[in-house]
């Protein structure tokens, strides 16, 4: 039986893949877009679109595990679908804001759209479930890279906003604990970055990384959002304005640092100098 990736050409799934095979796992991705997959033994590529769960039951009858990525709408026919075909275990991350741990938290509109997707996997008769709610990205900080490489400066509305954002590739151990591990299940682990790092922190850290000396310019919030608004849904974008608006002001007010990573992994969270180090390729000039 084979464990399932969904989401696994994306930024965290890569490295879900790299550690299950590294584990000697047999593993198959489902993507819309097979031709983007490098084949690798012990990987099975099959194309699916979580939208369109009715295509999936004969891939889930050769599946005992599953990792789901959150598209939403998704989330509660795949996994009766998955519980239908005898999948015993699925992972699934939403994001930090559905634990509700601030009252900002609380009143954001992405908070009942997660949790809605986190209790239909809850409530689905699937055995062992487990949801991890990550702490925002820090690959949020490639949103930078074209203007980094291109004039050295990241234009930002509040940055001193402070957040313990998390390398993905913590997110990806995570996941590859909760999916080999037991005692995970049943549960729902907030998963952070290991200390609170304001955004001219996270830019000076790039700045370190590849040599340069980056500049932050600052711009008034609605400036901000209307460009954002081109990748980000409206909801989000209001969330994430608050969110900095009010950390920026208090940092008191910011998710705190949890050691869920640590817990879940063995090992501690990933710093954001890491992160940086990590891509340099992504902000250089070429
Ligand atoms: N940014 C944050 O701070 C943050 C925090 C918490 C949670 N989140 C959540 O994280 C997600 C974005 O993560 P990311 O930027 O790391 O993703 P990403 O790297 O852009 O990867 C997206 C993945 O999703 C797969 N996918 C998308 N739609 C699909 C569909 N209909 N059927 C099958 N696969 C589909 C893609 O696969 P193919 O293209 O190969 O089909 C791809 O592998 C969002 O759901 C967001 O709500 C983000």
């Amino acid at each position: 039986m084979s464990i399932l990736v969904t989401g696994a050409t994306g930024k965290i799934g890569r490295h879900i893949v790299r550690e299950l095979l590294a584990a000697e796992k047999d593993v198959l991705i489902l993507t819309r877009y097979p031709q983007k997959v490098e084949p690798q033994p012990g990987l099975t590529v099959i194309q699916g679109d979580l939208t369109l769960p009715e295509g999936l039951s004969a891939t889930l009858s050769r599946v005992e595990k599953a990792f789901l990525f959150p598209v939403l709408p998704a989330i509660g026919p795949f996994a009766e679908a998955a519980r239908k075909a005898g999948v015993r275990r699925v992972v699934l991350f939403t994001g930090a804001w559905a634990a509700g741990l601030t009252e900002r938290d609380l009143g954001s509109w992405v908070l009942p759209r997660y949790r809605a997707a986190e209790d239909a996997l809850a409530g689905s008769g699937v055995p062992e479930w487990t949801v991890l709610r990550p702490a925002p990205f820090a690959t949020n900080a490639l949103w930078w890279a074209a203007s980094i490489r291109d004039e050295g400066v990241v234009r930002l509305p509040y940055p001193d906003a402070v957040c313990p954002v998390i390398h993905e590739a913590d997110i990806a151990a995570s996941v590859v604990a909760a999916l080999l591990g037991d005692g995970r299940h049943g549960a729902r682990h907030t998963i952070t970055g290991p200390a609170l790092v304001s955004q001219a922190e996270q830019v000076a850290a790039i700045g370190e990384a590849i040599g340069r000396s980056l500049r932050v310019e600052r711009i008034p919030a609605e400036q901000w959002r209307s460009d954002a608004e081109r990748f980000l849904r409206p909801g989000i974008a209001g969330d994430l304005l608050r969110e900095w608006s009010e950390t920026a002001r208090d940092p008191s007010t910011a998710l705190p640092v949890l050691p869920a990573v640590t817990e879940l992994t063995g090992r501690p969270a990933r710093s954001f100098t890491r992160w940086a180090a990590d891509h340099t390729a992504d902000f250089a000039v070429v």
